[in-house]
């Protein structure tokens, strides 16, 4: 009779420690899994841009004559053929086959990674969106409207609060030192002012307003723009009707 008890207990004791054993295995490993698919299969919303063009009213040397960095802008959204148009002069493909783009690049590595803020954009949800040069493209980050929190980490300047859009340049350094090494640093940062001064000059052919700015926090600008260890903001450029 004891012996009869006595095992089913233990039957009893080992099926339970069995249930609790799979239930440990299903959270610890099951459900991360999961959560890992979700990620992976979380659809990508890539905006294709209007088709930019070739040929504008001003002259490439009226645009130069009569460029200035403008910190204050008058309200009003701009276009999206306004972005479409700096965009594809900042980092656009103009070579199809080789790959080349409208700024040079130190042996053709195209560190440079270029978001936008959009937040006062007609036919652009306001949102944190990163250029693709290849589809000429926007493909979305996060929604929302970014300018208060990339102002809070770039000195208060008005002209970040005020601007219709925010163009963040960012670079992943590794991508040219893998090649040239310790020259890679000063080869990104003359990168960017080679791209910098087309938003200048694009910008003063569309008659919008903008001004370079190196005065910002990188940990800030990383944190708001949530971006990834290889990439560090370099140059910030607000955009806005004159
Ligand atoms: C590397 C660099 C960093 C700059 N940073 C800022 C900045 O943080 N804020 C700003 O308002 N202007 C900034 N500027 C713009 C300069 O103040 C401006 O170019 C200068 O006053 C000359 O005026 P101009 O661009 O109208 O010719 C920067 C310019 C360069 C080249």
């Amino acid at each position: 009779m004891v012996i009869k008890w006595k095992v089913p207990v233990i039957v009893t004791v080992a099926v339970l420690f069995f249930i609790i054993l799979i239930l440990i295995i299903i959270i610890v490993l099951f459900l991360p899994y999961n959560k890992g698919r979700e990620e992976v299969v979380m659809e990508t919303k890539e905006y294709k841009l209007s088709e930019p063009v070739k040929k504008g009213n001003m002259s490439l040397e009226e645009a130069i004559a009569c460029r200035r960095s403008v910190r204050s802008y008058s309200e009003g959204k701009i276009e999206e053929k306004d972005i479409s148009q700096l965009l594809w002069t900042a980092q656009g493909i103009t070579d199809e086959m080789e790959g080349l783009r409208t700024a040079p690049s130190a042996g053709a590595l195209y560190p440079l990674e270029i978001y936008i803020a959009a937040a006062m954009v007609e036919g652009i949800e306001a949102g944190l969106y990163k250029y693709n040069p290849l589809n000429h493209s926007l493909i979305l980050k996060k929604y929302g409207d970014l300018r208060e929190d990339i102002y809070n980490v770039s000195l208060r300047q008005d002209s970040i609060k005020d601007a219709a859009a925010v163009v963040i340049y960012c670079a992943v350094f590794e991508k040219t030192s893998s090649r040239y090494e310790d020259r890679a640093e000063q080869y990104i940062y003359l990168e960017a002012g080679h791209s910098a001064q087309n938003i200048y000059l694009q910008a003063e052919a569309l008659n919008l307003g903008t001004v370079a700015i190196g005065a910002f926090n990188d940990k800030g600008i990383k944190r708001v723009l949530e971006l990834t260890d290889e990439e560090h903001p370099v140059y910030l450029m607000p955009i806005g009707k004159k």
